[in-house]
């Protein structure tokens, strides 16, 4: 299946797309301690104690599907891009970044970068995303994209609000 070896390096102009390490603990944990980006994440516990990062990047060898750590070349870890399969052959993309790197571009450009990635490395040629309704940040992100609303609402589960938030559901073509 697809294991780490999946996922290799990526570069773009400013950031690097690279399979998470343990040494990403501390900025991980630093920066996912933040309801502004775990409350817009499906499963990102918050309060996130070090205890989950540690959990997080100890399983990361494990993981099906191909998951990046972002990392800027001049700042390091900013936050994490990967995929996912919720229902068997729906493949979805996720993102998060730290606070402070917010609004200057960077996650557009990982977006794309592991977009053109999927396309042309790992062969695939539809990916779904979902932002929830309150996160027209991501929204954005995903249509500078190329993403294209589906017209469907999906409640999903948010670990950090504890509670199930309405999602509005993208897709996009290769
Ligand atoms: C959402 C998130 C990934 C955006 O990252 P970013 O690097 O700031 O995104 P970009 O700079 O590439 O693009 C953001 C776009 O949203 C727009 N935007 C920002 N706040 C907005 C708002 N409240 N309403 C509408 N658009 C907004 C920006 O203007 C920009 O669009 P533009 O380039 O057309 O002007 C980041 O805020 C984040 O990690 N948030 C927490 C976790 C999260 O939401 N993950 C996605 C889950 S679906």
């Amino acid at each position: 299946m697809c294991a780490v070896e999946v996922a290799p390096a990526i570069g773009t102009d400013r950031l690097i797309l690279r399979r998470p390490v343990i040494s990403d603990a501390g900025e991980l944990c630093q920066l996912a301690n933040d309801l502004g980006v775990a409350g817009m994440l499906s499963t990102m516990p918050y309060p996130y104690a070090p205890k989950h990062a540690d959990e997080f990047l100890a399983r990361a060898p494990n993981w099906r599907e191909p998951n990046f750590a972002i990392e800027h070349r001049e700042f390091g870890f900013m936050g994490m891009i990967g995929f996912s399969e919720k229902q068997p052959g729906r493949l979805e993309i996720g993102y998060w970044l730290g606070r402070p790197f917010w609004g200057r571009g960077y996650a557009t450009e990982a977006l794309m970068a592991a977009l053109s990635w999927m396309k042309t490395d790992w062969r695939r040629n539809v990916v779904w995303a979902g932002h929830f309704t309150d996160n027209r940040a991501s929204g954005q992100v995903l249509v500078k994209a190329g993403f294209l609303y589906t017209g469907d609402v999906e409640l999903r589960d948010c670990a950090a609000r504890g509670e199930k938030v309405p999602s509005r559901m993208m897709v996009w073509l290769a």
